[in-house]
């Protein structure tokens, strides 16, 4: 499948995150967009029928081509970016896809708002955001909204630089959710580790007979 050429190209989109860096590094959490690369190592943990997709923290875009290269269809596709300049570059340069200027937060309402889950819930959620940066209120309410609008079965895909898990356990125990590692994309700047989290399976647990 060709792909059309971007209105904005590699040195505009890096230049823009560095300036949206600039201004607010918390929420940026990294100077510069991520490698292809690990784009790469997040696709490997996409599941393998998966066809709708959401991503959050879209940045500059480097992983939502990615995803389009891989076979996404654009309108299976929806990014949800929060800086607005980032946005305007998104959606300036992936016009095919449901560029949405918001807070991850509220993705499960993003989708409701623009129709996305009228075609049913999302197989994927495939995170750039900075979880690390992030309250542990702040990780829950991410998670909770993603998990709402994706399917059973469905993953939330993450990386992190550093080897661990970036969400705090509590989190993870009080939301049922599980968590493995996947590959750590060496060919990053800063090496990063990819982090796939799934709803636990709920286990029929059999009331203990009582003995009269
Ligand atoms: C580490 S950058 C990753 C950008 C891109 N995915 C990449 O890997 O190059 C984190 C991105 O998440 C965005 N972001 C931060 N908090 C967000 C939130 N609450 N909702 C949506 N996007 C957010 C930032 O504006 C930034 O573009």
């Amino acid at each position: 499948m060709a792909f059309p050429q971007r209105p904005n190209g590699p040195m505009k989109s890096r230049w823009t995150f560095f300036r949206q860096w600039l201004k607010d590094p918390r929420s940026m959490s990294s100077i510069s967009p991520s490698s292809l690369h690990l784009a790469r190592r997040m696709i490997d943990q996409l599941p393998q029928d998966a066809r709708r997709v959401v991503e959050l923290g879209g940045g500059t875009g480097v992983f939502t081509q990615a995803l389009l290269e891989h076979g996404i269809q654009p309108s299976d596709l929806m990014v949800v970016e929060l800086n607005p300049a980032l946005a305007t570059l998104l959606a300036q340069n992936f016009p095919e896809a449901r560029v949405v200027q918001g807070d991850a937060r509220q993705v499960a309402a993003l989708a409701r708002d623009t129709g996305y889950v009228d075609e049913g819930p999302a197989d994927a959620v495939f995170s750039g955001l900075g979880m690390l940066s992030m309250s542990r209120q702040v990780q829950r309410e991410v998670l909770e909204s993603a998990f709402e609008l994706t399917r059973e079965g469905g993953s939330f895909i993450q990386f992190t630089y550093g080897h661990t898990n970036p969400v705090s356990p509590v989190v993870l125990a009080d939301l049922g959710l599980h968590v493995r590692r996947g590959e750590i994309a060496w060919r990053n700047l800063p090496p990063a580790t990819v982090f796939v989290f799934n709803r636990g399976r709920s286990t029929h647990v059999r009331p203990r007979s009582i003995v009269p």
